[in-house]
């Protein structure tokens, strides 16, 4: 089991010992943490953000844990530089398509998620966003329009291969769970949305079991807040699940409690919160490190098929949070190091 450890820039420093110290309370057999690297703290020491050493870990690892990046001392440096660049050159390389970012209501936090307590306690959604394509990855750039003006512009498009294959992993998370499965575009407007729903339509035939539905992109923020409970897997774009997901999350109760996986078609992926770096609150050593946490119980799930000691991670987090241990995002006080103390303790039985 040999994990790369990308804790990357701010917060994500901090909410990385946490979830290192929980898979080492685990006692996993060959558990081999090797640590690299990586966004504006590798643009300081090594002049890239994903430098080559830190990309060459990657690969020869089974799985990825990564923290945040981003880091204000950047924003003025070209794009290619910029620590964000990290990430998206992570997932083009280890051709993670498919996010999966899991939002279920914790029992405890009702009263804290910004919808009323009785829609807030329903939600138990998995947003399943594909990763390495739309505007993100598209043709981008600056020039000059045809009045003269300066002009920014980025592509978006899916060929039909890169929705049907994403279309396949939701089905398939949609039998393993309520058998209900939306999918989320724009296609009133985007002719990239046309075929997505065409396509969506088609890899259907295979899944006759799934109740699929379709929803224009601005319903369905609409529909998160007012009544989350309805879905089960949404299926979206790149775009679309970035701001969606972040959505989700306060639905929820705080974007410090989401976790994600990016996987392709192996089992080498890639696990982060779905949260950034958070540069204000860094350093203080008042991070939320349970999405991160989260994210490790992910990757014991996904990547290593250890379903019982992801099950077990995330239930120690759960009984944490019923206590009414709660992070300063949640209004509570507890630091970073005490919500990783509670969820080790609660792991030790
Ligand atoms: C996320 C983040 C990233 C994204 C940023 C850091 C590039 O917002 O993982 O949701 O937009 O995908
Ligand atoms: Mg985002």
């Amino acid at each position: 089991m040999q994990i790369a450890v990308l804790a990357g820039d701010g917060i994500g420093q901090e909410i990385m010992v946490e979830a290192l110290r929980v898979l080492e309370k685990l006692d996993l057999p060959d558990l081999q943490l090797k640590p690299a690297d990586v966004g504006g703290t590798a643009y300081k020491n090594h002049g890239h953000p994903l430098p080559p050493a830190t990309l060459d870990l990657v690969m020869a690892s089974d799985a990825v844990l990564f923290g945040a990046v981003g880091d204000p001392d950047c924003d003025d440096l070209e794009r290619h530089l910029r620590p964000e660049q990290a990430v998206l050159g992570l997932r083009k390389e280890m051709q993670t398509f498919a996010n999966l970012r899991p939002a279920k209501a914790f029992s405890g936090l009702e009263n804290l998620s910004a919808l009323k307590p009785e829609v807030a306690g329903a939600i138990d959604l998995l947003i399943l966003r594909e990763l390495t394509g739309d505007v993100y990855f598209g043709e981008k750039g600056q020039r000059q329009s045809a009045a003269g003006l300066r002009e920014g512009y980025d592509i978006m498009a899916y060929d039909e291969q890169e929705i049907s294959r994403i279309a396949h992993i939701a089905f398939k998370a949609a039998q393993g769970r309520r058998k209900k499965l939306c999918s989320v575009d724009k296609a009133n407007v985007l002719q990239t949305s046309v075929l997505w729903r065409t396509v969506v339509n088609e890899v259907a035939a295979d899944y006759p079991d799934v109740e699929l539905s379709h929803m224009y992109v601005d319903n369905a923020a609409m529909q998160l807040v007012r009544n989350p409970g309805q879905f089960d897997v949404m299926l979206t774009g790149n775009i679309f699940g970035d701001i969606l997901s972040d959505q989700a999350s306060m639905c929820v109760g705080s974007i410090g409690l989401l976790a994600s996986a990016s996987l392709g078609t192996g089992t080498h992926g890639l696990y982060e919160p779905i949260h950034g770096s958070a540069p204000d609150i860094a350093g203080q050593g008042i991070a939320n490190p349970l999405a991160m946490i989260l994210s490790a119980a992910m990757m014991l799930r996904h990547s290593f098929a250890m379903e019982t000691e992801a099950a077990q991670i995330e239930q120690a987090v759960a009984a944490v949070l019923e206590k009414g241990l709660l992070g300063h995002d949640l209004g509570g006080n507890a630091s970073t190091r005490e919500i990783g103390d509670a969820v080790v303790a609660q792991l030790a039985g």
